[in-house]
C-alpha cells in the first residue's frame, strides 16, 4: 500500500518541478505574506492546486494541509503535507535550490517524504522503516564524531526580531565548527542532511510543510531529527544530526537559547 502511496507521491512532486520549471513567467505575480520579505508567487499556487487535484483524484478521502491554503481534515485518518515551493525566494530570484514538497503522515507520525529539486532533477524519497533514497539509491547520513569538524545548515525566519536572535546564535555557532551553509529550502537543508552534503542542520521557525517530507527522509537516512530538552522537533526548533553529532550540537544550541526569541 505504502509503495503505490510513495508513486502517487512521486509522480504528483514531479508534475509540479515540471511545472515550477518549464512554465515559469518572466515576471512573477508576487504577494506578501507575514511580512515584506514573506513572499507568495502565482506559480506557488498554480503549484499547490495541481499537487490537491492530482492527490485528490487518487485519494478522495484523505486529508490536506498546504502551504498556500489547502486545508481539509479527510476521513482517511492520512493527510497529505504539501509546500508547492519550498525556498521561494530562490525561485524568485532564479537560484536553482529551490523544492517540491510532499509528505504524507498518520496518526503515528510520518508514513511518506518526497522532495524534489525541479533545476537539478533530483527527487530524495523515504517511507517509514525503509531507509532513504536519492533518485532510488540508498543515502545515509555522515558519521563525524566532532561538532568542530562539522558542515552546517540552517535558515532563518521572515521575522526581523527573529532574525536578530537568529544572528546572535549563528555568532557563537560559527566559530564552533567548520562552516556554516545558508541555501534557503528547509527541506533541500534536511535531505543534504540525509544524504551527506552536509553534516548536520538546525533551524528555528519551520512549519508542517517545512519539516514533513525532508524530516521523515533525514531520519529514514540514519539522522536524530529532535528539539531540544526532550520536545520533538517543530516550530521552536528542529535538529537533524547524526546520533554522535546531536548531543553536542543540542548542547550548544540550548546554551545559546536557539529555541527562544
Ligand atoms: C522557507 C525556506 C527557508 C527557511 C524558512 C522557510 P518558503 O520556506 O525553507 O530555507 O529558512 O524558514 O520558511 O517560505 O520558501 O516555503
Ligand atoms: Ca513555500
Amino acid at each position: 500500500m505504502t509503495n503505490e502511496l510513495l508513486t502517487l507521491a512521486t509522480d504528483a512532486a514531479r508534475a509540479a518541478a515540471t511545472l515550477l520549471r518549464d512554465q515559469r513567467p518572466s515576471t512573477l505575480q508576487i504577494a506578501t505574506k507575514s511580512t515584506a520579505t514573506d513572499v507568495v508567487t502565482d506559480m506557488d499556487h498554480a503549484a499547490e492546486r495541481l499537487l490537491v487535484q492530482q492527490l485528490r483524484a487518487a485519494r478522495p478521502d484523505d486529508g490536506f494541509l498546504g502551504e498556500e491554503g489547502a486545508d481539509e481534515q479527510g476521513t482517511s485518518g492520512l493527510t497529505w503535507v504539501l509546500d508547492p515551493i519550498d525556498g521561494t525566494v530562490n525561485y524568485l530570484y532564479g537560484i536553482p535550490g529551490y523544492a517540491v514538497s510532499i509528505g504524507l503522515r498518520d496518526g503515528s507520525g510520518m508514513v511518506i517524504g518526497v522532495v524534489c529539486n525541479p533545476v537539478s532533477g533530483e527527487l530524495w524519497s523515504a517511507q517509514r522503516g525503509q531507509g532513504a533514497f536519492l533518485d532510488g539509491h540508498p543515502i545515509r547520513v555522515n558519521e563525524p564524531t566532532d561538532l568542530a569538524m562539522a558542515l552546517l545548515a540552517t535558515g532563518f525566519g521572515y521575522d526581523a526580531a527573529r532574525r536578530a536572535r537568529q544572528a546572535d546564535v549563528l555568532r557563537s555557532v560559527l566559530p564552533r565548527v567548520r562552516d556554516i551553509r545558508r541555501f534557503g529550502a528547509a527541506s533541500l537543508d534536511l535531505c543534504a542532511v540525509a544524504c551527506g552534503r552536509v553534516d548536520a542542520y538546525y533551524e528555528r521557525g519551520l512549519k508542517p510543510w517545512d519539516l514533513a517530507a525532508g524530516g521523515l527522509i533525514a531520519e529514514e537516512a540514519g539522522a536524530r531529527v529532535d528539539g531540544l530538552a526532550g520536545r520533538p522537533a517543530g516550530e521552536d526548533l528542529v535538529i537533524a544530526a547524526p546520533q554522535a553529532l546531536f548531543g553536542p550540537l543540542a548542547e550548544l544550541l540550548a546554551a545559546n537559547r536557539a529555541a527562544e526569541d
